[in-house]
């Protein structure tokens, strides 16, 4: 306890370099660099407001990060006047059926408890480039097509960026920008004879008419399995055995908005709130035995680590990364 009030006072102590003028300088810098502009005064000031919560929020975590209190640190990006609310609103989109029937079907002798300490597909030519999905909720879009990506490179030998957008304009079981589930994805992709790719059928980040055309096809699915809820062994277990898993997370904390580097860990991630879909593109451990997931966002190369986050690993679940993860196959 002790430790943790010093922190606090050398935080607060820290902070008094942002003066007013600091903060005006660095939101012109930030508004320029991020193309912003805004409605009147009113608007930017409640923008600018907004803004300087997070500088302040961000600032005064790496402090204590550098105190050693947080395993990852936070940055300023283009999501810095956007508030946490406003961020899961527009560039999440992770939706549950309403009937959601979950089939486990991963076979459990699949489980073998023997598993490398580290995986990357990145370093294997399974991981596409980082995308964004822009103010639309189609992350889940996002999810299985980078699931579908790392299947067809694993069988082809090929990596093919596959088009979300297909996914947002034709999977009827799901609400396009509106917000997705992602075995609905696979299941569409294996009804309809295919999947194509992102060059016959570019991302527009809205909703459009179904456009799919064979002679784009770029990907095919014959089902997907799903992993039993909560089960960490088995999530690390698929992506060492199968590849890229799709995983939903909840994505709602500040922390997570800002994060940048280190493994995140936040405790008021909350495993039963699940909102957002990414691809697990796999795990490790860092030198001082902290495990880790690593996991591959859809909001731009400037987001996170060059658009990817390390997540705690065995740490209870955390924000419900193994609760609704699934992969296709192909
Ligand atoms: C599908 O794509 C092919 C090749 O680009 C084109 O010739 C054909 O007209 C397209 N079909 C439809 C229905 O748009």
């Amino acid at each position: 306890m002790l430790r943790f009030l010093c922190a606090l006072l050398l935080a607060a102590s820290a902070l008094s370099h942002l003066d007013e003028a600091f903060l005006d300088g660095q939101w012109e810098q930030w508004k320029v660099e991020h193309g912003r502009e805004y409605n009147g005064l009113d608007e930017e000031g409640i923008r600018r407001a907004i803004w300087e919560k997070n500088t302040l929020m961000i600032e005064a975590h790496n402090q204590e990060a550098a105190l050693g209190i947080h395993s990852y640190e936070m940055g300023m990006n283009h999501l810095g006047d956007m508030t946490s609310e406003e961020m899961v609103e527009k560039m999440t989109g992770l939706q549950l059926p309403l009937n959601l029937e979950r089939s486990f079907t991963m076979a459990l002798d699949d489980k073998v408890s023997k598993i490398p300490k580290s995986v990357d597909y990145r370093k294997k030519g399974m991981v596409t480039p980082v995308k964004n999905q822009g103010s639309c909720g189609s992350c889940w879009a996002f999810s299985s097509a980078g699931a579908l990506e790392g299947q067809m490179a694993k069988t082809t030998g090929q990596l093919v960026d596959l088009s979300p957008q297909n996914l947002v304009d034709c999977v009827t079981e799901n609400d396009g920008c509106g917000g997705g589930y992602m075995t609905n994805a696979f299941k569409y992709v294996q009804e309809n004879g295919g999947l194509d790719s992102e060059e016959a059928y570019p991302y527009a980040g809205e909703d459009q008419s179904c456009r799919y055309n064979s002679s784009g096809m770029a990907a095919e699915c014959k089902g997907y399995k799903e992993i039993p809820v909560g089960d960490e062994h088995a999530l690390a277990v698929a992506l060492f055995k199968v590849g890229p898993v799709s995983v939903g997370i909840d994505a709602s904390q500040g922390t997570f908005q800002f994060y940048q580097r280190g493994i995140y860990y936040d405790r008021n991630c909350n495993k039963d709130d699940v909102n957002h879909a990414v691809l697990a593109v796999g795990y490790g451990v860092n030198p001082k035995g902290r495990k880790f997931w690593i996991v591959k966002n859809s909001w731009g190369e400037s987001w996170g680590k060059n658009g990817y986050i390390l997540m705690a690993r065995n740490r209870d679940n955390l924000c419900g990364i193994a609760n609704l993860a699934s992969y296709p196959v192909v």
